[in-house]
């Protein structure tokens, strides 16, 4: 059933209507635009003109592609925005929302453009929509004697690091590791990364923040409400508004971090069985184990890499493994001592002396393509299970499997606490990611893309069932999305809903129905308001 759904069926509607597509256009030309754009003029305010792109515009593609951060969406066929507003002032989003509504158009809102699935800025529903690029609202203000911030959404995580870094060498942030990422896309689907079982995700230290709703009106957490407020926390953000900044809570990082790096070739499932256990249940929260599985470098055999951070020196590190996990027999010179802002430079994968700044650049030498898809193991592997998929891994030529443990503060914090639902009962996330040249071609992609889906298919047994759960932040249009023309509607939406939030995607209903009962703030996986629905 959810194989229906599946990249054949995507990648012919993508073809087909390219050519639809375009007449769409023509027609939009004439009505939305037009009024559109005469709206937008006349919205101009004291910031100045907003600034605007069409297709014919030189500029255009420059901004489109400065944020698409997979291959996979920069062919000629990927549907495009028909108009890309940029703006520098909150007032410029809320005029844009105005605008968009009041002549008929539909928006996209991209913060650092790392969807998985492009949807922030395309899609394959074929909507012609405005793309709302907030990559010019990008002030942080630091408060160090408050202990938090302000960052606006469009600033990455790689600012976001940078500013705290500059002001307090004893202060961090808890969010992912890929320091493009934007702050409002990352902060409402969730964010984890190497402090979660300590602190807990992005989401879970968000205090305030600032949206647009669909009557262009600025709210923040006082006059959206605590069920708006819940919502924007791991439900994602595109279905409820648009995220003009978040307030989040700092986090006490000690002046000294210890990271490793340990790649293991032999004897890996049993080292792997062993930490589906030490990692999550019997480490200290400030100790953080993440495996990476992926090839050799001569492509024979695979390996497996753990990466090792940990909140305190080397010496008390070296202690806890040598009680908790001697199997590793990791060695004093296994480790580095440096600074929080340096681990995060190391997990980023920025070359060892690299300046601190390169945490600000937005541009990305990845020339890839990748479809990723995630799932939640709730029960141990045996070690034979771990050679049985270590060998199904060898089918693929470029991939890699990121398992990330949870436990610790993850475990803590309630189901219903915020949206985001995968707490306790979780031992860790699998994100299974194949990777590929552009050159390789379209035959080519569609082979890895498909290999994706059968090791998918392939680890049904191992990982969570009823609902088999998946992180919205490694969105996967396969579990299913709109069909083009229809709808939506809760029956649809719930197949993929109750994998991305299990008992909150009632909430989200309910919360979404409330705020945006016409559905004017919807994608492809949207959560659907009540109030549209046909069905009974
Ligand atoms: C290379 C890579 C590494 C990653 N690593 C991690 C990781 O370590 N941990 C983790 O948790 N996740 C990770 N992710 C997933 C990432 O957290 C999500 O893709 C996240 O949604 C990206 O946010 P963005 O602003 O960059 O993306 P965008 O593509 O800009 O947005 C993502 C979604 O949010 C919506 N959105 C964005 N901004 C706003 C806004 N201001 N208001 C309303 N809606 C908005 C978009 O419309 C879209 O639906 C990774 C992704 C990639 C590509
Ligand atoms: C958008 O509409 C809202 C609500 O009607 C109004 O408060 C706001 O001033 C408008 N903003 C702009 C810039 O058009
Ligand atoms: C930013 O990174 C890109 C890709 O690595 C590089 O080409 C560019 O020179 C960098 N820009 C700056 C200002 O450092």
């Amino acid at each position: 059933m959810i194989m229906s759904w599946g990249w054949p069926f995507l990648f012919s509607i993508l073809l087909s209507f390219s050519t639809a597509y375009s007449s769409t256009t023509t027609i939009f030309t004439n009505q939305g635009i037009d009024g559109f754009l005469e709206c937008l003029a006349v919205n101009s305010d004291q910031y100045g003109k907003i600034e605007v792109y069409a297709p014919k515009d030189a500029s255009y593609m420059k901004i489109l592609q400065s944020a698409i951060r997979n291959d996979r969406f920069k062919s000629p066929e990927t549907p495009k925005p028909l108009l890309i507003v940029t703006p520098r002032h909150e007032s410029q989003v809320q005029a844009t929302v105005n605008c968009s509504r009041k002549h008929g158009l539909q928006i996209r809102v991209r913060s650092g453009g790392h969807d998985f699935e492009g949807l922030s800025y395309t899609s394959p529903l074929l909507v012609p929509f405005v793309m709302i690029d907030l990559a010019n609202l990008r002030a942080i203000d630091v408060d160090i004697e408050d202990n938090s911030a302000w960052v606006q959404a469009g600033a990455t995580i790689g600012d976001l690091y940078y500013r705290i870094a500059m002001e307090s060498p004893i202060h961090g942030f808890p969010a992912g590791f890929v320091t493009t990422i934007g702050v409002g896309g990352h902060f409402s689907v969730g964010g984890y990364g190497a402090m979660m079982r300590k602190y807990g995700l992005a989401a879970d230290n968000v205090v305030d923040a600032r949206l647009v709703n669909a009557n262009g009106e600025i709210l923040d957490r006082d006059t959206m409400g605590e069920d708006l407020f819940w919502a924007i926390r791991g439900g994602g953000a595109s279905s409820f508004g648009v995220i003009l900044a978040f307030k989040i809570k700092l986090v006490q990082v000690p002046p000294v971090v210890t990271v490793s790096k340990l790649t293991i070739k032999q004897g890996a499932f049993e080292i792997i069985q062993r930490w589906q256990h030490i990692a999550i249940y019997e480490v200290p929260k400030e100790l953080f184990i993440q495996v990476q599985i992926s090839r050799t470098k001569f492509r024979r055999n695979l390996q497996a890499e753990l990466q090792i951070m940990f909140l305190g020196p080397s010496e008390a590190l070296m202690h806890i493994m040598e009680e908790k996990f001697p199997q590793l027999r990791i060695k004093k010179n296994d480790c580095m001592e440096m600074s929080w802002i340096q681990s995060v430079l190391l997990f980023a994968e920025f070359p060892k002396k690299a300046p601190l700044n390169v945490l600000l650049n937005r541009t990305t030498e990845m020339d890839i393509a990748f479809k990723v898809k995630s799932d939640f193991v709730t029960t141990p592997l045996s070690k034979r299970e771990f050679r049985k998929i270590f060998n199904k891994f060898l089918e693929e030529k470029q991939f890699a499997a990121v398992l990330s443990p949870w436990g610790g503060r993850m475990h803590e914090i309630s189901d219903d606490e915020i949206a985001f639902p995968h707490r306790a009962g979780n031992l860790y996330v699998i994100a299974y990611t194949s990777l590929w040249g552009d050159e390789e071609g379209a035959q080519a992609s569609q082979e890895h893309v498909k290999w994706v889906r059968e090791m998918y298919n392939y680890m049904s047994p191992y990982v969570s069932k009823s609902p088999r759960a998946a992180y919205i932040g490694l969105r996967d249009l396969d579990l299913g999305f709109y069909k083009i023309n229809t709808t939506p509607t809760y029956s649809e939406a719930r197949i993929w809903g109750e994998k991305y939030f299990k008992g909150n995607f009632d909430k989200l209903v309910k919360v979404k129905s409330e705020v945006d009962p016409s559905n004017f703030f919807g994608d492809d996986q949207s959560i659907p308001p009540m109030t549209l629905q046909s069905e009974s």
